[in-house]
């Protein structure tokens, strides 16, 4: 499949003279939920290395503020739950850089409701919202940007691009009230893996970070007594996680060729408790 733009010569140049290593200079990435907490180290990360990076974001003030303070960056509203929203997005991302080669999703909401509580069952409505988000978002973003990653001329490993999600530790140990996030979260761990096989022959890698306890404006509107409980159940370093910290591993992922069909937890060896 034969790409355009300068990306694809360079690439066709280092295949000639038999490069195998990504340059991150030329490397096109979109991060979902790149406005805000691990989205925005990420999209930083990837801005200081010297990628194009665009921000794909719900949230258009946020998402213009950020990219105002990075040059060449881009960013475009999306809702990654959209199609359509999420081709737009895409469609200008070809224009501005030429075509795709990474793709992190961050974006994702969460809520608090019980299975059954004293209000009566879960609202339907919220469960299908998390999972639409969450689940369906990352797919649906995963799926459209492997699209373009597939029109890339492949580098000297054979490598046309790489895709990143985020999960959570949630997946494996959700807390009470956390159904609709940690079904929606063991989603993106089970997909990771047939994800990898379907797009190995396209040269496609597809990995998952499952954080543990994040410091990001998430964090902010939990009540400091219960963020000090959640933090005694860190093992080392008793603390919480930073953005730039999740951020250095979707740059390994990134940059290491070998790493594929993988779910990464990042949690300095946290298992939450049901409580
Ligand atoms: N912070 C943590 O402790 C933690 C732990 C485990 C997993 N995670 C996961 O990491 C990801 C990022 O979390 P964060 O803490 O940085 O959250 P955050 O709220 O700081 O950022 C999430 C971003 O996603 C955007 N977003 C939400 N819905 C969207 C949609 N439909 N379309 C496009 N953008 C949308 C928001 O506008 C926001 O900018 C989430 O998927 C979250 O579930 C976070």
């Amino acid at each position: 499949m034969e790409g355009g733009g300068i990306s694809d010569i360079i690439r066709r140049l280092r295949r000639f003279f038999g490069e195998t290593i990504l340059k991150l200079e030329e490397t096109r990435a979109i991060v979902t939920g790149g406005a805000s907490g691990l989205g925005r180290a990420t999209v930083e990360n990837f801005h200081a290395a010297g990628m194009r990076v665009a921000v794909f974001d719900r949230d258009a003030e946020r998402g213009q503020d950020l990219c105002a303070q990075l040059p060449g960056s881009l960013f475009a509203r999306v809702d990654v739950s959209d199609e359509a929203s999420v081709a737009a997005g895409l469609a200008a991302v070809q224009q501005a850089f030429g075509g795709l080669d990474v793709c992190v999703s961050c974006a994702g909401i969460n809520v608090g409701i019980k299975t059954l509580s004293d209000e009566g069952p879960h609202p339907l409505a919220d469960f299908q919202r998390v999972i639409g988000i969450n689940l369906v978002g990352t797919f649906n973003v995963l799926r459209l940007a492997a699209e373009q990653m597939a029109k890339n001329e492949p580098d000297a490993n054979g490598e046309r691009g790489v895709i990143v999600n985020t999960a959570s530790v949630a997946a494996y140990e959700a807390q009470i009230g956390q159904v609709a996030y940690g079904a929606s979260k063991g989603g993106i761990v089970g997909m990771t893996l047939p994800v990898a096989r379907d797009l190995a022959k396209l040269g496609i890698r597809c990995n998952t970070i499952a954080p543990g306890l994040m410091n990001t404006p998430l964090f902010e509107k939990i009540p400091q007594k219960v963020v000090d409980r959640l933090v005694e159940m860190i093992q080392f370093p008793p603390r919480l996680g930073e953005p730039s910290e999740f951020a250095l591993l979707a740059r390994h992922i990134v940059e290491n060729p070998y790493l594929n069909g993988e779910t990464i937890r990042l949690d300095a060896g946290i298992r939450m408790q049901a409580r």
